[in-house]
């Protein structure tokens, strides 16, 4: 990020002004509309157009660029799936704003906390070691899920909780406003992802009627090319959740996001979720279609909704994914309390059993019991081969990942 002192030609009086309305840097300058700057009282139409040009000018904006000399810095935040990771072309991609929509119960909040989590992971475990600005206009964060998510991926959840700047949303122009504030912290606080979830609840309630319908049009069209500018100024991740209505189309009825072009357009990736067309009606098997992205193939897949978040499976481990090894049943909340408690509380630690290795649940307890294997040294003496043969569903490289936790307790 490039100070505002750098640019060419502006004043003291000048920077004042523009950090006082969120424009904190030249990047941020240069990729403002002069409408939005000349607007800033005390600045005026010419100065704004001159500082614009200037920062622009100073950070090479004003060259047309051999395609081959582009620089691109995308980054990925896992999504918890790695199917969905592969049909978003690897995970959340920083610098674009990703539209998921939705119908009711589609796995869009669960998207959301999975992502406040993952972005904290380190980059080698899929995350980008950023916190998040998480804009709830629905009023279903949980501070819950969250420590479970970040019990699932290994992390601490007082910290991640520490890493996830949280505001509750009344209105629009509230919401609109925080979208502002998000930027600063973008500047301030290492935050790399923001989360609106959702995106047009409030507006819709507010907005009633095609009467209301350009005015807000205009209010969203402020929303989107302000997430878009901060996108690309901090190369930071946006995820925006929409609802869907339903439209029909002669006899056939379609799910459409609300919100209309402004949205569709603005968003470089429009996924939906679906929770239809699976057998069993209280099934957490969920459905994720590529609507629209530049560059990824109209790719369809299946992932989980899970008590820890977005999976690959609803309760079994995740083979090869480094950090996503857990077993869903284990991990209840009162469990996370009692821990916590004990920490608190100070207490003599209780002698280790199995059940304490990461990884192995009351199942596998149960099935290494029956290979008489009861505490964690007579794990750790197993020979994984031989283990693995006897247990049926257990790869030798589980066994030894089984021990290499094993050997971190003792
Ligand atoms: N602890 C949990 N374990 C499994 N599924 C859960 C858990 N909590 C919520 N769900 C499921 O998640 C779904 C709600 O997902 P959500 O992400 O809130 O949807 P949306 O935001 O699209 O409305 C519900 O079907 C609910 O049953
Ligand atoms: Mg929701």
């Amino acid at each position: 990020m490039s100070s505002l002192e750098q640019i060419k030609g502006i004043n003291s009086r000048q920077i004042k002004l523009l950090q006082e309305n969120g424009v904190s840097s030249a990047e941020a300058l240069a990729m403002s509309p002069s409408g939005v700057i000349s607007e800033i009282d005390g600045l005026g139409d010419k100065t704004a157009k001159k500082l614009i040009w200037n920062a622009r000018n100073a950070l090479g904006m004003t060259e047309f660029v051999p395609a081959e000399d582009i620089y691109e810095n995308t980054e990925y935040i896992t999504t918890g799936s790695s199917e969905l990771n592969r049909i978003f072309g690897g995970g959340l991609s920083t610098g674009k704003l990703t539209e998921v929509f939705g119908p009711f119960k589609s796995g869009k909040t669960n998207l959301a906390h999975t992502l406040a989590v993952t972005v904290q992971l380190t980059k080698k475990e899929g995350g980008l070691g950023a916190a998040v600005a998480y804009i709830d206009s629905e009023n279903t964060f949980s501070r819950e899920k969250i420590k479970r998510i970040a019990k699932r991926f290994g992390l601490d959840s007082k910290k991640v909780l520490a890493q996830i700047f949280h505001a509750r949303i009344y209105s629009s122009d509230h919401q609109e406003q925080m979208i502002g504030k998000a930027e600063t912290l973008c500047k301030t606080r290492n935050v790399r992802l923001i989360v609106v979830d959702s995106l047009m609840a409030l507006m819709r309630a507010e907005y009633i009627g095609i009467g209301m319908l350009a005015r807000r049009q205009a209010v969203l069209n402020n929303m989107i090319h302000a997430l878009s500018r901060v996108a690309e100024t901090y190369n930071c991740a946006i995820l925006l959740t929409n609802q869907v209505a339903t439209k029909m189309v002669g006899m056939f009825s379609s799910d459409d996001a609300i919100g209309g072009n402004i949205v569709g357009h603005g968003c470089h990736f429009r996924v939906m979720f679906k929770t239809k067309g699976f057998s069993s009606n209280n099934s957490l098997k969920r459905r994720a279609v590529i609507v629209d992205a530049p560059d990824l193939p109209p790719e369809e897949c299946e992932f989980f909704i899970t008590s820890v978040g977005i999976a690959d499976t609803e309760t079994s481990e995740m083979p090869n994914v480094k950090g996503l090894d857990f077993e869903v049943e284990e991990i209840f909340e009162d469990d996370i309390e009692a821990e916590e408690e004990s920490i608190k509380s100070n207490e003599e630690p209780e002698e280790l059993t199995l059940l304490d290795v990461k990884g192995i649940g009351e199942g596998t307890a149960n099935n290494l019991e029956e290979q008489n294997i009861t505490t964690i040294e007579a794990l750790l003496k197993a020979n994984p081969e031989v283990l693995a043969s006897r247990m049926s569903g257990v790869s030798v490289k589980k066994v030894i990942e089984w021990q290499t936790n094993a050997q971190k307790l003792v």
